[in-house]
């Protein structure tokens, strides 16, 4: 048996393993010399960008891993294969990648490791108002809040336990939507692929100074900053602490996810056929993730009090309000509850979901727009972490 490779959490690493990691990039860059060496840094980012810009085609149709349920398989076996590429080339088989805890406190904002300038792990194309320690928004969708950084981390961990907890008590709604042979792609992304996967992309890409948000903005570019495989080995790691919270969340079971296949080339050049079946388990994989605590888990929201009750009946219906409102400020409407005061174990049986057809806005531009539910005249939309908020989208 060979020995784990552990993910450290990235803002507590000492300066050994800093060290190392960063030896273990600079090498990679020097691969780049011969453009076509597949484990150099930029071919190896040229990866991410081949599953998602258009390059290939599965059943005549574009293959997408974002927006459905290859999001985290696909994203744990393209780190898999990157993280042993590194060992290798400073011949340690333990090597092992180290993770974005921005779902802890500790870890809201950029790691220093990636914050030095002139070292490997930097990257020049990152939003600079976001460095030197500036607390990350896991909301952030490109607009600057002025929320205290206390509530900006309190905003945080509620969205973390909305995502994590409340918003994905089954496989469908975490993993996002499915996406088998001969389907148009990107039928829907899951809770943490949506918030917060893409915001902290978003966050750390230059959007400032660069036209599509390079790096870490933009599909084809994203892998050019090493941040992004830590980023991504924490929304792995967050595949495992779902599995762990229990109830109905266990990895799908349909054969057309488990057999899907991705192709990436392994540590001595060798090109490697990977089905999603063989990745379901990281220890058996070869890897798992120091343990931090997860303070979003508990994070239930404050509750509610009457002070500021609404009268329900001043309030317009949902087929009032719609189709015809405009998204352009806070907008209210009251719907009728298929089913109410539900037994626990009858809402463990069956979700209740509430579904938004057809909103229509700009593809070209991100938008963000959350939901509160029984909203009285206490709810500030700036803090998230009142038992009203429901969720972000
Ligand atoms: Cu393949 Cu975070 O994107």
């Amino acid at each position: 048996m060979t020995k784990l490779r552990i993910r450290p959490p990235a803002h507590a690493a000492d300066e050994e393993y800093v060290a190392k990691y960063q030896l273990a990039t600079s090498r990679m860059r020097e691969l780049d010399k011969d453009s076509f060496d597949p484990l150099g840094f930029k071919q190896q980012a040229n990866i991410h960008c081949a599953y998602c810009n258009g390059a290939y085609k599965v059943g005549g149709k574009e293959l997408q891993v974002h927006f459905s349920w290859l999001f985290f398989p696909f994203h744990r076996w393209y780190l898999y294969f990157y993280e042993r590429i590194l060992g290798s080339l400073i011949n340690d088989p333990t090597f092992a990648l180290p993770y974005w805890n921005w779902d802890h406190p500790k870890g809201m904002r950029m790691p220093p490791m990636f914050d030095r300038e002139g070292s490997s792990l930097y990257d020049d194309k990152r939003n600079q108002n976001h460095r030197n320690g500036t607390i990350i928004d896991l909301g952030y969708f490109g607009q600057e809040v002025d929320t205290p950084q206390l509530q900006i981390m309190t905003n945080n961990l509620t969205l973390m336990y909305r995502q994590m907890v409340t918003n994905a008590p089954c496989p469908s709604q975490f993993f996002g939507a499915a996406y088998p042979l001969g389907t148009e792609p990107s039928p829907g992304m899951g809770t943490i692929e949506n918030i917060p996967h893409t915001p902290v992309h978003i966050w750390t890409g230059d959007s400032p100074r660069q036209k599509n948000g390079e790096n870490m903005g933009n599909f084809y570019s994203a892998g050019l900053d090493p941040i992004f495989y830590c980023h991504h080995a924490n929304v792995d790691r967050m595949w495992d602490e779902w599995k762990l919270i229990g109830g109905k969340r266990r990895d799908l079971s349909n054969k057309d996810w488990l057999n899907s296949e991705f192709f990436f080339y392994d540590e001595n050049r060798n090109p490697y056929r990977v089905k999603v079946r063989d990745c379901l388990d990281s220890k058996k994989m070869g890897f798992s993730y120091a343990p931090m605590p997860t303070p979003w888990r508990n994070f239930k929201p404050i509750r509610k009090t009457t002070a500021g009750k609404v009268n329900t009946a001043s309030i317009a219906p949902v087929t009032k309000v719609f189709p015809l409102a405009k998204l352009d400020r806070a907008i209210s409407f009251s719907i009728t509850r298929p089913a109410s005061s539900r037994t626990t174990p009858e809402k463990n049986e069956q979700e209740e979901i509430l579904t938004f057809n057809k909103v229509a806005y700009d593809d070209t531009k991100y938008v963000r727009f959350d939901v509160f539910l029984n909203v009285d005249k206490t709810v500030n939309a700036d803090e998230l972490d009142k038992a009203e908020f429901a969720g972000s989208y």
